[in-house]
């Protein structure tokens, strides 16, 4: 029987609906890693380094609502998935372009899902948001129109977590319904020209040497992202969804939109 915790005290929208019990601080532990990296002084950076680490950041979250748009058509009462919310650029991105949809947001972090919360409030869009702190897992299967899984994939361990949390947005989406996946791919000593010109990012942007070379160690040091395309349209296939197409990269940035699969039990 799923545990409910209200986080009324801290201006969540909603309860949390855990399998787990998450207390206030704590994580669920087979997703430890990947979201306490997103601790409070890293959450505190976040909006100023995605911008430095993940090239074409904004552009990526625009597109995204385009392909959503193309996908769904604009307009109408449309409901979305936004998993892995961070600080809230997803919401904040794609609630200015289309007006009329509304939003289930979720983080495992309590640091990133609080600035989201602070950001969303001040934006208005709260009353168009459901913010959730857990896991996708945690939510209740009930179908959205679409999805977005941004910047996430490429900071879990291994495969199976990849498949398990893509398997987890399909069971909460509408047979055919639209997922917009975006993250790193490729190994970072496959592309040389490419990692040194992400290298030289932060020196253009003005970040000094050594805060620049700790940023980038962190990040390319880290998790191992998916090794190819072919590996992220498989863990897509493995979780159920098909006609995949890439619509953006930069460096080794991608982002595509995928359907799940209209005829397949999940
Ligand atoms: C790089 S941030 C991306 C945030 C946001 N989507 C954006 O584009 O700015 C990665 C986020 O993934 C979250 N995360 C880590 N493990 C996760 C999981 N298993 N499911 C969903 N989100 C997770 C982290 O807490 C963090 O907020």
């Amino acid at each position: 029987m799923p545990q409910v915790k209200s986080f009324a005290a801290h201006g969540f929208v909603g309860v949390i609906c855990a399998k787990h019990s998450i207390e206030e601080n704590d994580i669920v532990a087979e997703h430890a890693d990947a979201a306490k990296k997103f601790d409070p002084s890293r959450a505190a950076a976040y909006d100023r380094q995605a911008r430095l680490a993940l090239a074409g950041y904004e552009a990526m979250h625009e597109l995204a609502a385009c392909c959503l748009a193309a996908a769904l058509g604009s307009g109408g009462a449309r409901r979305l998935l936004l998993a892995g919310v961070g600080t809230g650029q997803d919401v904040a991105t794609i609630a200015a372009l289309e007006p009329s949809w509304r939003f289930t947001a979720t983080d495992p972090s309590p640091p990133m899902i609080e600035i989201a919360r602070s950001r969303l409030d001040e934006l208005g869009l709260l009353d168009r948001t459901e913010l959730r702190l857990g896991l996708v897992a945690d939510l209740p299967e009930t179908p959205h129109d679409g999805a977005t899984l941004i910047g996430v994939l490429h900071h879990l361990p291994d495969a199976a977590s990849r498949a398990g949390l893509l398997a987890d947005i399909a069971r909460r989406l509408a047979p055919g319904a639209p997922l917009v996946l975006g993250g790193n791919y490729r190994t970072y000593d496959s592309e040389p020209l490419l990692r040194a010109a992400w290298r030289e990012r932060w020196r253009q942007h003005g970040v000094a040497p050594e805060e620049a070379q700790a940023q980038f160690e962190r990040i390319t040091g880290g998790v191992v992202p998916p090794a190819s395309e072919a590996e992220v349209l498989d863990l897509l296939a493995e979780a159920g969804f098909g006609r995949v197409t890439r619509f953006f990269q930069s460096l080794f940035w991608g982002g595509w939109i995928a359907f799940r699969n209209a005829d397949q039990a999940l």
